[in-house]
This record gives C-alpha cells, structure tokens and sequence, in this order.
C-alpha cells in the first residue's frame, strides 16, 4: 500500500540562520579562519556535490557504490529483521537504493527515514523513492545529525547507515562525542553501516578533492556564495583559489581557500568587518580518512562492535557494519 511520504522540518530556516550566524562569527573572527563544511550545501552546494560524486577523480563514490553492490544482500542478511533504514546526510539516497532494494527483499523493513540539512535534496530524494518503493513508509528529515539525533523517531528496529565518507567530516573529539551520542539513541542490537575513506596515498586522495575540471574549487567557494545569500557579505567567490592538502599526521584531507589578494569583507547581518591577507588560508573542510584498526577502536571507544567490514581490492574506501 503506497502512503504519502511525510517531510518533518526539525531545523527550520531561523534555526539555520542563527547557527550560521555562531559559526561564521567563530570561525571568521579568530586568528585562523575556518568554517565548518555543512554549509556548503544550499541547492547550488548540493548538485555541485552531485556532480563530484561523478568526476573521474573522486573515486569515495564509486568505490563505495561497487562495495553496496557486492554487500548489499550480506548487509541484509545481517541486518535481518530491521523495520526502518535511518539514513543520516542522505543527500540524494542515490547509493541507497541498492540498500533498499536487498533490505525490502528479506521483508522485514517497512519504513526509510533519510534525513539531511539540505531540504532541497531531501525533497528530491523522496520523490523518486517514494515511486521506487511504494511499500515503504518514507519520513524525510530536515536535521542536523551531530546535534539531532535524540529527535530521530524511534520504534521498531533500525538500522542506521552514514555513507559516502560523511563521518570523516567531523573532527576526532566531534566524532568520539557523535558516536557516543548514536550509542546512546540506539538500543541494544540495533546495526549501524558506516561508509569510510580509508587512508591511501596521496597521490591518489588529493587529486579526489582538487579535480582537473575545476567542480570541487566551485563546491568549495560555494560556502562563500550561501555567506553572501544568507548574511549578505560581499565575498568576490572568484579571489579565492582552492586547495587541497593531505595532512599526513592528522590523516586527513583538508580544503581551504585561499585569498589571492588583500581583502575587506563585509558581513552586514553580523555587523562584521573581515580582513583577508593575501596568501590567507580559511579552512573549509576537512574529510578525515581511516585504518580499519583504528575505526574498529573508536567504534568499542563508543560501544560498538564490529561486526563485518568490506574493502575494495585497493583499499581506499569501506563499509563496517557495528552493532550497539
Ligand atoms: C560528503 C563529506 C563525504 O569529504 O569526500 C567532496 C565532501 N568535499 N569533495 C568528502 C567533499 C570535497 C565529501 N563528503
């Protein structure tokens, strides 16, 4: 029986602005400018992100894609008797239909809750998922999942998933405090599938994040775009070139941008004047890459267990299954 998919706005538009506002005033007023990669992605962001996730050298997609494709049934056979698919940043679920397809197999699951901050995304998703799989309940979630997951539904037995490399986002002590906080939401037995970018070399993981075609530079400067829609700074997105490093000790990849000249931005809607040297790097991203050893000791640091992991023959990307 198909029902209608039901939308749920737990972070509304005020909600966005002021966190906005916090974030561009600490990250914009200190001595190292940084701002945190979840505004990249307003509708421009989002397709922008698409269409890396398309891009020769951005191998996290299809690598991941190749390895749902091989674990999809594993994953539901060991999930077997979840009723709910939680999915968290889900974006455009496009990866996700290989895991519902196995999931509605087996019979068990009745219901899918893709959630994300990007509304516009979100909606999108659920139009096509809803018409693939008229059988489920879809519950589409506006949210933020480092600070939201209390406000999932519950009930039922889910499974959650975090793909695409999406938890590397997060810094190691945001990271600790977001998997002890998924620890506590869940209860015992209920599963978790992580897609994570393994450490791999350089020469293959910087050219991902700084692409011949030039569409990450453009993601990345779209964060200067939404500051300028949504507080009305006056960022010139073009002064600013794109970098990407491999941070060898940390074992991540960052994304800064850099001013090319000297520059005074104005930011009327926090009453902020921002200078820039040329040559100033900001810190827009950084995308946190893992050993399976070390994530298996994060996961027991947060009570996980590891249940199954799979890799690709080159190694550079992985789903872990952990159980609460
Ligand atoms: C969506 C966070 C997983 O870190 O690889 C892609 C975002 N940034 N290219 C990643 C991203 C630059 C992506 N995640």
């Amino acid at each position: 029986m198909a029902t209608v998919p039901t939308f749920d706005i737990q972070l509304t538009e005020a909600d966005l602005r002021d966190q906005l506002r916090t974030d561009v005033l600490w990250g914009l007023t200190g001595s190292r400018k940084w701002l945190p990669p979840k505004w990249f992605y307003d509708a421009r962001g989002s397709k922008l992100f698409n269409l890396i996730t398309g891009l020769p050298e951005y191998y996290p997609s299809r690598t991941e894609r190749a390895l749902l494709r091989t674990a999809a049934e594993d994953i539901a056979d060991l999930a077997y008797g979840a009723t709910e698919l939680v999915e968290l940043g889900s974006g455009s679920s496009e990866k996700t239909r290989l895991l519902l397809n196995a999931l509605s197999r087996r019979g068990s699951l009745c219901s899918y809750v893709p959630q994300d901050v990007s509304e516009s995304a979100l909606r999108s998703a659920i139009d096509w998922i809803g018409e693939e799989f008229p059988q489920l309940s879809i519950h589409g979630i506006v949210s933020d999942f480092t600070t939201m997951l209390p406000a999932l539904p519950h009930g039922g037995r889910r499974l959650v998933a975090l793909l695409g490399g999406t938890l590397g986002n997060l810094p190691p002590r945001e990271r600790a405090a977001f998997l002890g906080e998924l620890h506590r939401v869940l209860v015992p037995g209920e599963q978790v599938l992580f897609g994570i970018g393994l450490v791999t070399d350089p020469a293959v993981m910087i050219p991902a994040y700084a692409d011949a075609a030039g569409v990450t530079a453009e993601f990345n400067r779209n964060v200067l775009r939404v500051l300028n829609d949504r507080l009305g700074a006056d960022f010139d997105p073009f002064a600013f070139d794109h970098l990407a490093v491999w941070d060898r000790d940390l074992e991540w990849i960052e994304m800064r941008l850099v001013a090319t000249e000297p520059m005074r931005v104005t930011i009327p809607e926090l009453d902020l004047v921002v200078e820039f040297a040329a040559g100033e790097q900001m810190r827009t991203e950084i995308s946190a890459k893992f050993r399976l050893p070390g994530f298996r000791a994060e996961l027991a640091a947060a009570g996980f267990a590891m249940r199954q992991t799979w890799t690709d023959p080159a190694h550079r990307f992985a789903l872990v299954l952990a159980e609460r």
